[in-house]
């Protein structure tokens, strides 16, 4: 009989352990995202929010390298006016992707500026750009 109820209280015992379990992993897994998100940018912040609907890009003689590989973009320059849409072709490994990611600034480049509506990169508030290439 005590036996019976013993092996009863096994099931829900193991179970409450296991919940135990997966929170401990919950807790670190918010500790590391609240870390991930108060981490502040390296990058210089700017102050000038765009008007407009859509930015006008332009690439004016810009290189870059990753910190830790060779040589990417090579002098490059282009226009977008605003409104109008311009579609990268190209090779994997030529640099498409790392021309965007230059626009979200996730980099800035080695050397030549990105502007949009005119005004450097590194003028806007970095929030602003990301919120506008929605
Ligand atoms: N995060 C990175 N760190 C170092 N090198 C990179 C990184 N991302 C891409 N590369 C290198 O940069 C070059 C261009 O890559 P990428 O912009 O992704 O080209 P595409 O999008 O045109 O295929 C490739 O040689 C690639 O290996
Ligand atoms: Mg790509």
């Amino acid at each position: 009989m005590c036996y019976h109820y013993v092996t009863m209280l096994f099931l829900p015992l193991t179970m409450v352990q296991r919940q135990f379990g997966e929170l401990q992993i919950v807790a670190a897994t918010l500790q590391r995202i609240d870390e991930l998100r108060l981490t502040a940018s390296v990058l210089p912040g700017g102050t000038e929010v765009p008007t407009g609907d859509a930015f006008a890009v332009d690439l004016r003689h810009v290189s870059f390298s990753y910190p830790e590989g060779s040589q990417v973009l090579d002098d490059i320059s282009l226009h977008v006016a605003s409104g109008k849409v311009l579609g990268l072709l190209g090779r994997t490994g030529s640099g498409k992707t790392t021309i965007s990611r230059l626009l979200f600034r996730f980099y800035d480049p080695t050397s030549g500026e990105v502007y949009f509506d005119g005004v450097g990169l590194p003028t806007h508030v970095l929030r602003a750009l990301r919120a506008r290439w929605d």
